[in-house]
């Protein structure tokens, strides 16, 4: 199979960004949008590849009108819009030709859709693209799902599109269906998770050690030079140090603090749910953007309790490392989310490329994701990266940093949700007696649920009366 005939439906700012990429990287693309496309403005900011698009009135004109077999890429909302688009361009499709969805949707309507279309002999993947607009004309990281043969046939194109990590492109087939939109919705929970521990360090820095925003990005960027080095505290360092014109103040201080979110780290919670795995660090930064959006209530909390923010005694460099072991958990419980969805869908997800492919071009990017590649190509003790021995010494030299700084900023009132979490989890998960006797105990009480015995069997009960 190959595939030479390229449309793009969708020129927002990803989808422009996208079709100048693969226009620059030489290959023609049939273009299309919601309204007619306006070619002059479309191709203002790159008027060199203007040879290489050809504009549409619609997304069935374009698809009519394309010499077959078509490979088209949907960059539009996820939900509705991605229906109506399926909608309008089937008609028009021939066995052989392929839909691509490279939105953020719901894996579980890119499965639906795919064994819908699949039966009529169109193919369809779900392709998760991270990076932002930057990213989406620079190169961006790609996590292809669909079928295999589909995904051969558009690898050149997207090999030739991605970012690259030291010479190695970033985009990979990383399973059937919706493996590539499950990938890219937990890189999303993950950034969620790496997004909040930032804000908490910032945070702690900010209100306990009263350092300005300025410091703080300074701080950032020295971070930037050792293991905690990643986008996100790149960007963080950039923001913060950035004046806001119109007023001389750092310009954080004139930003609303309520954060926005479009699902992506609310799904990976609800997977993570349904899948009975622990992502407690992914769910603590949900419910601290919720928190968030609560801006009128939380100023009535505030007049009603009067609550006192006090100094932390911990240093930048202690705030740093509980950072690195926050991180590292988020992680871990990521990786063993995507490995319990891979065991529920028999998807067989390469742990490793997905950390490979995310090593440039994403959100996540970060100095934490070549050890993490290699972690699981040497299969980390009960599957867990928290546990393979790079991660571990890690931890074990950043979690006592991790503690005072979670004490500290409890005991001094500062909210510090995704770090608590992966303290809690550090500490659940590292000992082998817990306190489930009680649970199993109140639930045969109340219930006669039963429970099991250390020295033996399951199903009993205690004594307890009627
Ligand atoms: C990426 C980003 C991108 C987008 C998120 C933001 O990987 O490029 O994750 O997909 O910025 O959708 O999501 P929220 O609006 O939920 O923060």
């Amino acid at each position: 199979m190959t595939l030479a005939n390229f449309g793009l439906y969708g020129l927002g700012t990803m989808g422009t960004a996208l079709a100048h990429n693969i226009a620059e990287n030489g290959f023609n693309l049939h273009v299309a949008s919601y309204r007619k496309v306006d070619m002059d403005s479309f191709v203002a900011n790159a008027p060199a590849f203007e040879g290489n698009f050809t504009g549409h009135d619609s997304l069935a004109d374009m698809v009519r009108d394309m010499p077959a077999p078509r490979a088209i890429i949907f960059l539009i909302p996820a939900g509705q819009a991605v229906e109506e688009a399926i909608a309008q361009a089937r008609p028009h499709m021939q066995p052989g030709d392929v839909l691509i969805d490279a939105g953020n949707s719901d894996f579980q309507d890119t499965r639906r859709r795919a064994a819908d279309l699949e039966a009529s002999g169109l193919a369809y993947m779900g392709m998760g693209v991270s990076g932002g607009e930057f990213g989406a004309r620079t190169g961006p990281s790609m996590m292809v799902g669909g079928t295999a043969s589909v995904w051969e046939a558009m690898r050149p194109m997207l090999e030739a599109i991605s970012a690259k990590f030291e010479g190695e492109p970033c985009v990979d087939h990383v399973g059937p269906d919706g493996a590539g939109h499950f990938v890219k919705t937990v890189h999303n929970g993950i950034e969620y998770a790496d997004m909040q521990l930032l804000a908490e360090s910032y945070g702690l820095m900010r209100h306990g050690l009263t350092i300005s925003p300025a410091e703080i990005g300074a701080e950032f960027e020295r971070w930037n030079n050792g293991p905690m080095r990643s986008y996100l505290a790149e960007i963080s360092a950039e923001v913060l140090q950035t004046i806001d014109p119109k007023t001389d103040k750092p310009l954080v201080d004139v930003i609303v603090d309520t954060a926005g979110q479009k699902g992506t780290g609310r799904w990976t919670a609800i997977e993570a749910q349904k899948l009975g795995v622990a992502a407690n660090t992914v769910e603590a930064a949900v419910g601290a953007r919720v928190w968030s959006a609560g801006r009128e209530a939380r100023a009535v909390g505030e007049e009603i309790f009067a609550p006192t923010r006090g100094t932390v005694a911990v240093t930048t460099a202690q705030i740093e490392h509980a950072a690195l072991a926050t991180r590292i958990i988020g992680h871990s419980q990521g990786f063993d989310l995507l490995s319990s969805a891979s065991d529920e869908f028999g998807w067989d997800l390469d742990l490793s490329r997905c950390a490979e492919i995310w090593r440039a071009g994403c959100i996540i990017r970060s100095e934490l994701l070549s050890g993490i590649a290699d972690a699981f190509r040497n299969a980390p003790p009960a599957g867990l990266l928290a546990y393979a021995p790079e991660m571990a010494a890690t931890l074990k030299d950043a979690v006592p940093a991790l503690r005072a700084v979670v004490g500290a900023a409890i005991a001094a009132g500062h909210p510090v949700p995704v770090m608590t979490a992966a303290l809690a989890w550090f500490d659940g998960m590292t000992q082998s007696r817990g306190t489930a006797d009680l649970i199993q105990g109140q639930r045969d009480f109340f219930g006669r649920h039963s429970f099991a015995r250390v020295d033996g069997g399951s199903g009993h009960h205690g004594p307890w009366a009627d």
